[in-house]
């Protein structure tokens, strides 16, 4: 009974929770004041005054990580502001000091500051639903429109063959494709870059082998084998969980496996988690999903039109389901969602297989601890398992787990900041509770 490792934190200097906190998460903050500040020849009188009251919001939230001041309690009414200030008072009690930015966990004073940033915005009086990273996510998706015109045709041929021979003997090899396209889709996510230069400007199916062997932990022969006994066990494909991440190409490989799970008869229906707020600069909202969706339809490419409407279809007769619970957007650990969000766990629990896109919710299932990277990932996990999980995600944080011995050298000779680039994945998979 070894006690798990402490926390990342920015208590830490020269980790990466440090750099995050000391430099890269007050420029976001900075670029969200500029992005609100262009915005006052958009709207009348009383916008003007909200876009000010913004602006001095995130000043000020600024002023307050970079002098380490102890976080304060939210004063919005969104249905989880609540939570959100009995777990600042339960950590306050605990530590017998208020949280602070330099001091308390990375994971939670960085969800802290998003949510934050959403306190500015509701507090306003007309401008209450804006998003100050629309921007940003709109552009990242046209900015990858070569890419994702190359995708989505491979999709749509891909479809066809399906349509002539749905066991078709590649059936394997594509599936792995479409896991890949979506592992590496994690890599455009705008929070690294603070938000600029992370479009996918080059075709991705090209780019699968060359970048198979930066896949560290490869579990998808089993990820294939669960959907497959679970096809067998009740005679039929199940429902399939995708807990997205980010908007722009990422959501489109995200789409492009889901249409695959289907068109394969792999999956009978795909439910998809959203964020119910603008989330870690570029995690994906419903009206990001509408607005992807919209471009999709109207787009000239016969594919993306194609594909568009259909997707549309889905949603509405059920096979694509969206949910946004407010959990996702909470810093808890994922080891803490049967006490918080008992409902969503219950829900998670009916499907055949959960896949968790990307860093941050890799960072919340391993709860952001400084893990050995030997560690078994279903140790790491702490007690979480409602159904088999698989989590697709590029490193951009200093946490790994399953590993073997040695392994974590091996890579480091080839690149030193291996852990935070997003040029490395893993592919891992757990089917048991430990
Ligand atoms: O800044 C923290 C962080 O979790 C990084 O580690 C990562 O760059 C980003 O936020 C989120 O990445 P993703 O979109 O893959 O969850
Ligand atoms: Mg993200």
């Amino acid at each position: 009974n070894i006690l798990p490792p402490l926390p990342l934190s920015a208590s830490y200097e020269g980790t990466f929770a440090y750099y995050t906190i000391r430099d890269r998460l007050p420029a976001i903050l900075s670029k969200i004041a500029d992005t609100v500040f262009r915005k006052k020849n958009e709207t009348g009188e009383e916008g003007r005054e909200d876009l000010k009251s913004i602006v001095g919001r995130i000043s000020k939230l600024r002023n307050e990580l970079q002098t380490d001041k102890p976080l304060i309690q939210i004063e919005d009414t969104r249905s989880d502001t609540d939570v959100w200030n009995q777990e600042l008072h339960r950590r306050e009690i605990r530590a017998e000091a208020p949280p602070s930015w330099f001091k308390s966990p990375w994971l939670y004073v960085e969800c802290y500051m998003y949510r934050r940033v959403e306190e500015a915005v509701k507090m306003s009086k007309i401008l209450t639903t804006m998003d100050v990273f629309e921007e940003l996510k709109q552009s990242s998706f046209l900015d990858s429109q070569a890419a994702t015109i190359n995708l989505m045709m491979f999709l749509l041929e891909t479809v066809k063959k399906l349509q002539k021979d749905a066991s078709h003997q590649d059936l394997y090899k594509l599936f792995q494709c479409f896991v890949q396209v979506s592992l590496w889709g994690n890599k455009c996510d705008l929070s690294i870059s603070g938000g600029s230069d992370n479009a996918q400007t080059s075709p991705l199916i090209e780019q699968l082998h060359l970048l198979e062997d930066n896949i560290i932990i490869d579990d998808i022969a089993q990820v294939w084998q669960c959907l497959q006994d679970a096809k067998s066990k009740s005679g039929q494909p199940g429902r399939v969980d995708i807990v997205l991440d980010n908007a722009g190409f990422e959501c489109i490989t995200d789409l492009c496996l889901a249409e695959f799970l289907l068109s394969a008869n792999i999956a009978s229906s795909i439910h998809f988690h959203l964020k119910a707020m603008p989330w870690f600069v570029s995690d994906l909202t419903q009206s990001d999903w509408d607005w992807t969706i919209q471009k999709l339809c109207s787009s000239n490419n016969l594919a993306m039109s194609k594909f568009g409407s259909k997707w549309k279809q889905l949603v509405k007769n059920g096979s694509w389901v969206l949910h946004a619970d407010d959990f996702w957007t909470m810093p808890f650990s994922y080891s803490e969602m049967s006490h918080f969000a008992p409902e969503l766990y219950k829900q998670l629990g009916t499907s055949s297989i959960v896949f968790l896109k990307g860093d941050l919710n890799y960072r919340k299932l391993v709860g952001d601890l400084n893990w050995d990277t030997t560690t078994p990932f279903e140790v790491s996990l702490q007690g979480f398992h409602p159904a088999p999980l698989c989590s697709l995600r590029t490193l951009k944080a200093d946490v790994v787990v399953g590993l073997k011995p040695g392994r974590a050298k091996e890579i480091a000779t080839k690149e030193k900041d291996w852990m935070v680039t997003g040029n490395w994945a893993v592919i891992s998979f757990c089917s048991k509770v430990c």
